[in-house]
C-alpha cells in the first residue's frame, strides 16, 4: 500500500551500524555553553522581539536567554512525546512475539533506543537546571498526554508518530546541522536524528501493515483523528508559550506589561507551531504517505498546515516548503 523500499532487516542493520552510548554523547557533569543559543534561528521564537511598536524591546542578552528557555522546552516536549511512542511500540513488539523474529528485533531495538533517548534528554535537562541558575517552567503531564494519544486508533497513532519522527530528522538536517549553537546540544540532536531515521522507517512499515487491513473510510478516519491529536498538541504548545513568559521574567528580573507579554507569547507559540506541527505536516515523506492512505484527506492536511502557518506571526513561518 505504501510502496516502501526498505524492510525490517535493513532497519536492524542500520541501527546496529549507527548505535551510540549516552555517556559518549553527553558525559556526566558535561557543561553546556550558555554564551551560545540552544536553538537554531529557524526554530527559536526570538526573531522579531528586538523591537515592539517601533521601540527597543528585548536586547541580545534577553533574546539569548529566551532562546535557551525555548531549547529546554523543546527537549522537554520531545521527552513528552517519546513516552507515548515507547508505550506504543512496546505494544507493536508484543504483537510480534510469536510472529516474525526480524520484525520483533527491529521493534525491540526501537523501544530500547527511545528509552536511551529519554535518558539522554534527562541528562541534558539536569545539566541545564544545574547551570542555568533559574528553574524554567515546562509541561509535566506526559503520562496523561500519552493516554490521550493512545486512545486513538493504531493507524492514527502511527501517523502522528511518523510525523514526529520525520520532523525530528528535518530539524537536524535543515536547521541544526550548521547552526552556531551549544555544541553539546547540536551533538545530542545529531545522534538523536541518526536513530530517528530508522524509527521513521519502522513507523511506515507498521503503518503499511495496518493500513492494508483497513477500508478507505477507516483510513480517512485515521487522518481525521491525526488532525484532532494535532489540535490537542497545539493546546499544549500554547501552555508552554505562557510558561516561557514567566521563565523569562524570572531570569531577567523584570516584569512585562500586557502588550509585551502578548508579543512574547505569540512569538514563542508561532515558533513551537512551526517546529512541532508545520515541519511534520509538510514533510515530503509524510505528505506522500498521507496521499497514499487517503488522497482526499491529504488535501485537508495541506490546508490545515497552511492554517497553522498563518495563525500567528505569519512572517515567522514559511508558507511553502522549498
Ligand atoms: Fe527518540
Ligand atoms: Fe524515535
Amino acid at each position: 500500500m505504501l510502496d516502501l523500499t526498505y524492510d525490517y532487516e535493513s532497519c536492524v542493520k542500520a541501527s546496529e551500524r549507527i548505535s551510540w552510548k549516552v555517556d559518549d554523547v553527553l558525559p556526566v557533569n558535561a557543561k553546556l555553553d550558555f554564551t551560545r543559543p540552544f536553538l537554531p534561528d529557524q526554530l527559536a521564537g526570538t526573531r522579531g522581539l528586538a523591537t515592539l511598536g517601533g521601540a527597543p524591546f528585548l536586547d541580545d542578552h534577553a533574546r539569548l536567554r529566551l532562546n535557551q528557555i525555548g531549547g529546554n522546552a523543546y527537549l522537554n516536549l520531545f521527552g513528552f512525546v517519546e513516552e507515548y511512542i515507547l508505550a506504543t511500540m512496546m505494544k507493536h513488539a508484543q504483537a510480534e512475539v510469536f510472529g516474525d523474529p526480524m520484525n520483533l528485533r527491529a521493534l525491540l531495538r526501537f523501544t530500547d533506543e527511545e528509552l536511551k533517548h529519554q535518558a539522554l534528554f534527562n541528562r541534558y535537562r539536569d545539566a541545564f537546571e544545574r547551570d542555568f541558575q533559574h528553574r524554567c517552567g515546562v509541561l509535566k503531564n506526559a503520562v496523561e498526554v500519552a493516554g490521550v494519544i493512545m486512545s486513538h486508533s493504531p493507524a492514527a497513532v502511527l501517523l502522528i508518530t511518523l510525523h514526529i519522527e520525520l520532523m525530528t530528522q528535518q530539524h537536524y538536517v535543515e536547521c541544526v546541522k550548521d547552526a552556531p549553537m551549544d555544541p553539546l546540544f547540536q551533538s545530542l540532536l545529531k545522534h538523536h536524528w541518526l536513530e530517528e531515521s530508522q524509527h521513521a522507517r519502522i513507523d511506515a512499515l507498521e503503518l503499511d501493515k495496518i493500513a492494508r487491513t483497513l477500508s478507505s473510510e477507516k483510513r480517512d478516519l485515521a487522518v481525521d483523528e491525526y488532525l484532532g491529536i494535532l489540535d490537542a498538541f497545539d493546546g499544549l504548545l500554547a501552555e508552554q508559550a505562557k510558561l516561557d513568559i514567566e521563565s523569562l521574567s524570572t531570569v531577567l528580573g523584570r516584569t512585562f506589561n500586557e502588550a509585551e507579554a502578548d508579543a512574547i507569547r505569540a512569538s514563542q507559540l508561532a515558533a513551537y507551531r512551526k517546529t512541532f506541527i508545520w515541519y511534520g505536516m509538510t514533510n515530503p515523506t509524510f505528505v506522500s504517505t498521507t496521499k497514499k492512505l487517503s488522497p482526499s484527506k491529504a488535501v485537508t492536511v495541506a490546508e490545515r498546515a497552511l492554517k497553522f502557518a498563518s495563525s500567528e506571526r505569519p512572517s515567522q513561518i514559511p508558507t511553502a516548503r522549498a
